[in-house]
């Protein structure tokens, strides 16, 4: 029976959940906003809306353009020195000396690299993801930049797209929970604080659903996806009071992001009430004529006005046609004030008016602070994930064993930080490498190199060899491969995602040395590791680590850390698998084994008929070969039942769930207590499970601890295709343990208020 009910206090209370955007700028800024905004021109208004990348100096056009007042916002610039050039060109040579904001990819750290998102999203643990966001916002500030690109929260369940890496994994839950700890991160609580950055939530919206996964790819997605799995990491980005938000590339059902006023105007200003400014992506204004949806320039401008882009990245239709639409009445000078209002409030809340470019003498690139190493160790250290450890062959201890360390990643400075590194440096990373041949001399033990690969997609076996013989003169072999940084990220996808080059072979020859193998991964994105998986001993999934993953990887293979990181997405056993994840709907026919015929084994000549036809592959699992939220540690956790304070409840009653964990191993560890919930019958069908919440518990050995999570009545609604949540009656099950797989559940049911039928 399915009972649905939205009680009025209720509705209330769901509704404010609607209007709780916190405002990124101060009363403050917004008087002295609209004061600047009451003294200025049109063309001074419209050259507020443009974001131009001025070339290395000197710029003569920039320049000109810059001191004519016709620019808003430089990108990619980092030099002090040069930010100081600009920006005394706006400040001294313009009528009312507006500062410029500079802005800039800090994607994961600035100069001190943190692992990538997706291995952030590992951590499980938004709270350290925090600190590394600061960090990079600290660094990024000194030299002068004041806005950060940055959190990527477009959700995906595409391995094949590139900006995989980028993204915080295929949950909604999980993405706006570490968008906002990233963006609490960058911002604090005062942007004009010398430490901090304005964030960006990008890219608005859908993009995480480009077709294929191919990039810039159409996305087309039913209202009920879009307000379950797309929108809810923006919502929260605007509740968490985000300073700014970029549009997408992508055509959303037939309406490119940058042109859409469904979600630019209706949800974003109206229904969510961002008070920042939107960023459009780069080129993306010019790029609606090419999508087919403006005959040109000039129309890109209108429609892209019109629907919410305030800003205009790289091209320049804003500045060529505004005017003139404003001239011909199709664009009114109040919808130009209102964009020119949020961008000025945001310049200061920054404090530009008062401290525009880094003091004189400020040296690019920003020095490194320990604290700054530190975090990204842990970080990286936190996002590891191990997936498989046979015979106990982790951890490693170095002072018996002979260790061959083998591998095109085991010491490639650069690749091992992953995409979008425009301020890092490779010669700050410590490579596995480095921090093994440490290790080795402190312990007085053995590490011997031999890359076997050049590089990851390296076919040549002249260097199996060598790799041969090391593995042999070992005891055990760590091999370090993956993708390079280049194979991840923008533009970057893949159809194919086993390890590229000869690194299968590679492997299966060390294999038949007959020494046990520990295969460390960096990548951008989930691979498909079916033919290595079996040669292996053990697994531990490292994605790009950073700057510190030398030192990471060491201290969590030899075991004076203990891995904690938990898959953030599903991997697929085979792409045609894709898309592949945790919270699928069950379907009218889920899978039977009882019925289930594997290819081989059907009859040859076997007659048609309809029995047994239930949702499955013929010739592949329905199952991941990694689920989400898996992920395994050298001390083993021990779950108690699932209780819920109440069998039954009324509507709009919070849930009280709770259960014992026990560190029942001999070692330290932390484990990721997660909570999925299923609405078993809704007035739209729900997932089998829903993550609704999370916590990375530390436990000593033999300790236990009661966790406690609150259902409450928002945890329970979900959206109806309008994004209106619902919050209905019925029976629902919750599920307490170690990954989106466990069984650990108890039941309960939201009762309707007595009279309802
Ligand atoms: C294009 C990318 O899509 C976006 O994420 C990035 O911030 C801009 N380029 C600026 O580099």
């Amino acid at each position: 029976m399915r009972l649905r009910l939205l009680s009025v206090p209720l509705v209330a209370l769901l509704s404010s959940t609607y209007l709780s955007a916190k405002a990124p700028y101060s009363a403050d800024d917004d008087a002295r906003a609209r004061g600047l905004l009451a003294k200025m021109t049109l063309e001074e208004k419209i050259g507020q809306l443009s974001q131009i990348m001025p070339k290395e100096l000197p710029d003569e056009a920039s320049a000109k353009l810059v001191s004519a007042g016709q620019v808003g916002s430089l990108l990619n610039v980092v030099e002090p020195d040069q930010i100081r050039y600009w920006q005394e060109l706006a400040t001294k040579k313009t009528r009312l000396g507006i500062p410029l904001i500079v802005g800039r990819d800090v994607i994961h750290g600035f100069r001190t690299i943190l692992p990538i998102p997706l291995g952030q999203a590992a951590s499980w643990n938004p709270a350290l993801v925090g600190e590394g966001a600061a960090v990079a916002a600290q660094e990024a500030r000194s030299v002068g930049v004041h806005w950060t690109f940055a959190p990527m929260i477009d959700v995906t369940r595409e391995p094949r797209w590139g900006r995989v890496a980028e993204s915080f994994g295929e949950d909604a839950f999980l993405t706006s929970t570490f968008g906002v700890a990233s963006i609490q991160g960058y911002q604090g609580d005062d942007l004009s604080s010398s430490k901090r950055v304005a964030a960006c939530a990008k890219h608005f919206a859908g993009y995480g659903a480009t077709e294929a996964g191919r990039e810039y790819n159409t996305t087309w997605i039913p209202d009920q996806l879009l307000w379950e799995m797309h929108l809810p990491s923006f919502k929260a980005a605007v509740d968490a009071g985000a300073a700014t938000f970029m549009a997408a590339f992508n055509d959303l059902n037939g309406v490119p992001a940058s042109g859409n006023a469904f979600l630019l105007h209706d949800v974003l200003r109206e229904r969510w009430g961002f008070g920042g400014f939107v960023v459009s992506d780069w080129d993306s204004v010019k790029q609606l004529a090419s999508h087919g949806i403006a005959a040109d320039d000039r129309e890109a401008a209108f429609l892209s006005a019109r629907a919410g882009v305030d800003m205009e990245m790289s091209s320049t239709c804003f500045a060529e046609h505004l005017g003139g639409l404003v001239a011909a009445n199709k664009i009114r000078e109040e919808e130009i004030n209102a964009k020119v209002l949020a961008i000025l409030r945001i310049k200061f809340a920054l404090g530009l008016f008062e401290n525009p470019s880094p003091p004189p003498g400020t040296t690019y690139p920003p020095q490194q602070s320990m604290e700054a190493l530190a975090t990204a160790k842990r970080i990286s250290e936190e996002s590891f994930v191990l997936l498989k450890n046979e015979k106990a062959v982790l951890p490693i201890d170095p002072a018996t064993r002979r260790i061959a360390l083998i591998g095109p990643l085991a010491h490639q400075p650069y690749e091992q930080l992953g995409t979008w590194v425009v301020d890092g440096r490779h010669e700050d990373s410590v490579t596995p490498r480095a921090s093994f041949e440490a290790l080795a001399k402190e312990a007085g033990a053995k590490v011997t190199f031999a890359k076997g690969l050049a590089y990851s997609r390296d076919r040549s076996e002249e260097g199996f060899a060598e790799a041969i013989a090391a593995a042999k003169a070992s005891d055990v072999v760590i091999f370090v491969g993956g993708e390079e940084s280049i194979l991840s990220g923008e533009a970057r996808t893949r159809t194919n995602l086993v390890l590229p080059g000869a690194q299968e072979r590679l492997i299966q020859v060390l294999a038949e040395t007959g020494k046990p193998i520990v295969l460390v991964v960096m990548a951008g994105r989930p691979l498909v590791l079916e033919n290595v998986l079996p040669r292996v001993d053990a697994l531990v999934y490292a994605w790009h680590p950073g700057t510190m993953a030398g030192p990471a990887l060491a201290d969590v293979l030899t075991g004076v850390a203990n891995p904690s990181g938990k898959l953030p997405i599903s991997f697929p056993r085979s792409v045609g698998q894709i898309p592949i994840y945790y919270n699928q709907r069950n379907t009218g026919r889920p899978k039977e084994m009882k019925d289930y015929k594997p290819i081989d084994e059907i009859p040859v000549g076997q007659k048609q008929s309809s029995l047994g036809f239930t949702s499955y592959f013929l010739d592949e699992s329905n199952e991941p070969r990694f689920a989400f939220g898996e992920g395994l540690s050298y001390t083993r956790f021990k779950y108690g039942s699932v209780r819920v304070d109440k069998r039954e409840a009324a509507v709009g009653q919070p849930i009280e769930v709770s259960t014992e964990l026990t560190n029942t191993g001999d070692r330290a560890g932390a484990e990721v207590v997660q909570l999925y919930l299923r609405d078993l019958a809704g007035s739209i069908t729900r997932p089998l499970r829903e993550l609704k919440g999370f916590q990375k518990i530390a436990l000593a050995p033999g300790q236990t601890k009661t966790v406690k999570f609150t259902l409450t009545p928002e945890l329970l609604s979900f959206p109806g295709p309008d994004g209106v949540p619902r919050l209905e009656a019925g029976q629902f099950e919750v599920f307490v343990g170690g990954s989106s797989k466990t069984d650990n559940q108890a039941k309960f049911q939201l009762m309707p208020p007595s009279g309802t039928p």
